[in-house]
């Protein structure tokens, strides 16, 4: 969403008589921007408060004994012209009893009037008679245009303190808007600020320094894991048929087919056997469509470290948003949504959750396409399961005969040996029912062996590790069973 249609959307609640809005951001000084238009368009004078600089208008100083929030609230329940009142971080004046009443009579004043009070604030909570009041509204994150400004700015002021060479084709000037997607305006122009530090610059060779910063800061807020599309060198042995339908798929993002009213694919739901490729599989559409991952771990949603849930999923949404076109990557799904099935378990939470997912999945805007890898199926909600939801679900299989070769090809390579040493076909038959992460853990096993006895690697040593392994189909043999029978015929084989 852009910055004016912000705009018109706070313009739209103001004038159907919202007079209080409550927006939960860090970006102060972009609502500020935002709400100084709507009250211009408005016709309508901008009042700020904040504890600091008390109640005031524009660049004005404080207008009388405003600087306590009562005082500001007393204030204007004393003006007798409509405004649009920014009031920052108030919430935590509202443990007193009489500015929250003071707020609520303001707020039932302005009801019927053209007036608006903003607050903002990170985290905003507020009594429930006020929040039942109040409506939310969700600040996007900067769009490109946003961006773009943003960066200006940070060089313009920094060319004011010292020579900074610009050095970016057109090209390379998009590439780094494109890579600055998904943070705030503040980070933004730190992370710009730091890539000119360095050495007076800004080149090309700043915008993997971007994504990495960019990367840092994605991973710092506990949800969302960020795979640089430059650091994706994943291989997937074998989904022959994923590889066909991604390909078909792939064409669904062009203008073709838009031109044609195809809409641009959804997502995929992998369920599988434990192992066996579906986590690998997310990391490999992202790399074969040449986009970004965002891994949101989906179990970390409930972590009451990180907050409150149905935020946090707010935020991953809207930093994947932002951050379009991106393929998000949500690992044991089944864990965002673990008690759905028995509904009052968290006081409904993970209803709700749900709910909003599935929402969410219906209406998100092209540009995100969603993974989900499932570890669990008996753990999914039906209405997950069924058609629509997702493009296609698959099912991941212990790999196949011909597939265990190329798997056990992948990983000797990965590991700096020569495969044509190797009797592949010899190690794929004596590996059956071995998962891929089983085929890969063998390698690293023999691998140190051979380290320790200073030997070269050979088939032998492989077979060796082979043999004296257990593979979870056998262990477990009853649970692959039960999972194979539950899938056929409803999921679509990967390979
Ligand atoms: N088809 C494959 N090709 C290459 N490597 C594979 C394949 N399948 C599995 N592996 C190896 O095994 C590792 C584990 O696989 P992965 O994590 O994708 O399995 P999973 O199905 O997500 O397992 P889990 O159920 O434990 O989450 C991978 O990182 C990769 O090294
Ligand atoms: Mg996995």
């Amino acid at each position: 969403m852009s910055h004016q249609q912000s705009v018109l959307d706070l313009k739209a609640l103001v004038r159907s008589f919202h007079s209080l809005i409550a927006i939960e951001t860090v970006e102060e000084e972009r609502v500020r921007a935002i709400l100084s238009e709507v009250a211009e368009s408005l016709q309508l004078p901008f009042f700020e408060w904040s504890v600091t600089a008390g109640f005031h208008r524009g660049y004005g100083s404080a207008i009388g004994n405003t600087q306590e929030a009562l005082g500001a609230l007393k204030h204007m329940a004393e003006l007798q012209h409509d405004a649009i009142y920014m009031l920052k971080d108030l919430c935590p004046h509202l443990t007193k009893p009489e500015t929250t009443r003071a707020l609520r009579e303001l707020a039932a004043k302005l009801t019927h009037t053209a007036s608006a009070i903003v607050l903002t604030g990170e985290p905003i909570e507020l009594p429930r008679d006020l929040e039942a009041m109040a409506v939310r509204f969700t600040l996007e994150l900067p769009d490109e245009g946003e961006r773009r400004d943003a960066v200006r700015r940070v060089v313009d002021a920094m060319k004011a303190r010292q020579p900074v060479q610009v050095d970016l084709s057109r090209d390379d000037a998009q590439h780094l808007i494109q890579a600055l997607a998904g943070l705030t305006l503040q980070q933004t122009r730190t992370v710009i600020a730091q890539a000119i530090v360095d050495d007076g610059k800004l080149t090309p060779l700043d915008i993997d320094q971007v994504i990495r910063a960019k990367g840092e800061i994605i991973d710092r807020g506990g949800l969302l894991e960020f795979f640089p599309l430059e650091d994706n060198h994943f291989e997937l042995g074998g989904f022959a048929r994923l590889k066909e339908w991604l390909a078909n798929a792939q064409t669904g993002f062009t203008a073709e087919a838009k031109a044609l009213n195809l809409q641009a694919p959804k997502g995929v739901l992998f369920a599988g056997v434990q192992g066996c490729g579906k986590s690998l599989a997310a990391k490999f559409i992202a790399r074969e469509w040449k986009l970004p991952l965002l891994k949101l771990e989906a179990g970390r949603l409930y972590d009451k470290y990180v907050g409150e849930s149905e935020k946090n999923f707010r935020r991953a949404t809207t930093v994947a948003q932002a951050m379009a076109p991106v393929v998000l990557w949500i690992d044991e799904i089944e864990k965002a949504f673990a008690s759905t099935t028995a509904a009052d378990a968290d006081g409904g939470l993970s209803q709700r959750l749900f709910g909003s997912f599935l929402t969410w999945l219906q209406e998100k805007e092209d540009g995100v396409f969603v993974v989900g890898a499932a570890n669990d199926v008996n753990r999914l909600p039906p209405e997950l399961l069924r058609k629509g939801r997702f493009d296609e679900i698959f099912f991941v299989d212990l790999p196949t005969s011909a597939e265990r070769e190329t798997i056990f090809a992948i990983h000797l390579r990965s590991r700096k040996q020569d495969v044509a040493r190797f009797d592949l076909a010899q190690l794929a038959a004596a590996g059956e029912g071995f998962s891929g992460a089983e085929i890969e853990q063998a390698v690293i096993a023999s691998l140190y062996c051979a380290l320790r006895t200073k030997a070269p690697l050979t088939t032998e040593a492989l077979l060796d590790a082979l043999r004296t392994t257990v593979p979870l189909s056998v262990a477990r043999h009853e649970d692959v069973e039960r999972l194979r029978r539950f899938s056929e015929g409803r999921f679509t084989p990967v390979a």
